[in-house]
């Protein structure tokens, strides 16, 4: 075969980055990935990342040659808190797994949660005084956690365990110095046994195993939620799940399912309120389309500054595999061990594509200009076999959360100076962002 060295980012090896490694090494991960071109290595000692930008060769990767390749090792880390749920499990767990979740995320299923959506944005309004200042990321992790556990689970979360989304939090930030730890061995700090950590994985647990006692205790077929089809599902050779897999897979949920979307509507909510004009198109077709579903009415401009958003601020920051055997891409042999990293918030910057990329413009997905992105160049959700489960489920809820809110309250910024990203798990903000809560007006609420 004909093929060519894959560049080295010198640029990595200066000894500043050292000191970028040890101040937090998902940052300096992401700066690999977005210092690459199209495609880039860096080697030290037993690591070896390539970072992959190129559409072409991340679709080579994902879809044409998805089965050469596996979860990335430091993926695997989420196993401490989700076990060997579907984030991080591979092979006949995987595709079993799969299989048995996806009738949950069928589209007239997502359908019939827009009710659970609409009435939780609701709720949360009504807990938000005029003028009231509240932490938006904060506001948003409660309630796409409230959404994910009465659609997935028929139960309030946050009314089963106050303090359920922090202690997930807590939980992925501890998941998160694992990773890095296990990407950088040499020299990535070390991750300290953290007691607070694992106190709250310890909380969590338990949060879900009494869930699953509880229903257990139900009589059968009582409800149709996932958690009910978990429990009530049979693999090809008749089996049922164990309780440790329904745990493994329920805890999954709760996480892959709340803080990417609350991630995304943070800064959807900090981008939008920094331009007027986006907030009067999306005030306008909220009004228009009242509490009506998304099958009555339509919110295509919502959807389109979603997508915008997730296109700036993919809710995950990095896609991760690792080969399994020497793979040729293009011109390129990624060698048996490699990891390979694809970051969706690095792709989404590509200025070839996305002319004038850090600009905020939900022009960009008016269908006619979507339709001409070349496959892989947006991919908040990934592609491929392993693509997001709930990639239209978070959709569905995006735009009905942003609608709602803009029908009736606006959020001003409290503190306008730029807000920049603290990758961890997700893209999170790097400091609080306090919002000002404006109700619009008598009539409209
Ligand atoms: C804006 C919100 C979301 C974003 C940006 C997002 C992003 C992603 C990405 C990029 C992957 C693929 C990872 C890979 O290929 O290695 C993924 C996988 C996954 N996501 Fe999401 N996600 C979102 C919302 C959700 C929701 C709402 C749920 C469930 C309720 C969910 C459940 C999952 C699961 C279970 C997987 C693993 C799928 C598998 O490997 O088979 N996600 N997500």
């Amino acid at each position: 075969m004909n093929t060519r060295p894959i560049p080295i980012l010198s640029w990595a090896y200066r000894p500043s980055s050292l000191r970028e490694v040890l101040r937090s090494p998902s940052a300096f991960l992401l700066k690999l990935s977005c210092a690459t071109s199209d495609i880039g290595q860096f080697r030290a000692g037993p690591v070896h990342i390539i970072c992959v930008n190129h559409p072409e060769w991340i679709y080579a990767i994902l879809v044409e040659k998805a089965t050469s390749f596996r979860k990335m090792p430091a993926v695997r880390t989420l196993h401490v808190l989700t076990g060997e749920g579907l984030l991080v499990s591979d092979g006949p767990t995987w595709v079993k797994h799969r299989r048995l979740a996806a009738p949950a995320f069928h589209q007239r299923r997502i359908l019939s949660y827009q009710d659970i959506v609409i009435r939780s944005a609701k709720e949360a309004l009504a807990r938000w005084r005029d003028g009231e200042v509240i932490d938006l990321e904060h506001e948003m992790k409660r309630l796409t956690l409230t959404i994910v556990g009465r659609a997935l689970f028929s139960r309030d979360l946050n009314e089963i365990v106050s303090g359920l989304s922090q202690d997930i939090d807590t939980a992925l930030e501890y998941v998160n110095g694992l990773s890095s730890r296990v990407t950088l061995p040499l020299i990535g700090p070390l991750a300290r046994r953290n007691r607070a950590a694992l106190a709250a994985i310890a909380r969590v647990d338990a949060a879900v195993r009494n869930l699953i006692a509880e229903r257990r205790r139900q009589p059968q077929g009582e409800h149709t939620d996932f958690l009910g089809m978990l429990l009530a599902a049979q693999t090809e050779d008749g089996q049922a799940l164990t309780d440790e897999e329904v745990r493994d897979e329920v805890l999954t949920m709760f996480v892959a399912g709340h803080e990417t979307v609350a991630t995304v509507l943070t800064w959807l909510f900090y981008l939008v309120a920094q331009r007027p004009d986006v907030r009067s198109r999306l005030e306008e077709e909220a009004q228009q389309a009242g509490d009506a579903d998304l099958v009555a009415a339509p919110r295509p401009y919502t959807l389109q500054v979603y997508k915008e958003a997730m296109r700036l601020y993919p809710g995950g920051f990095t896609i991760g595999r690792q080969a399994i055997r020497d793979v040729q891409i293009g011109d390129w042999i990624i060698p048996a061990g490699a990891w390979v990293m694809i970051s969706p918030y690095s792709v989404h910057r590509n200025p070839r594509i996305f002319p004038d990329p850090e600009r905020f413009d939900p022009e960009r997905f008016v269908p006619q200009n979507e339709q001409k992105l070349p496959r892989a160049a947006y991919i908040p959700f990934g592609i491929g076999p392993r693509a997001c489960i709930g990639g239209q489920f978070a959709i569905m809820e995006g735009q009905l959360v942003v609608s709602t809110f803009a029908r009736y309250i606006r959020l001003a910024l409290v503190n306008t100076s730029p807000v920049g990203i603290s990758p961890q798990i997700t893209l999170r903000p790097d400091r609080k962002i306090e919002m000002r809560v404006e109700k619009l007006g008598r009539e409209r609420a």
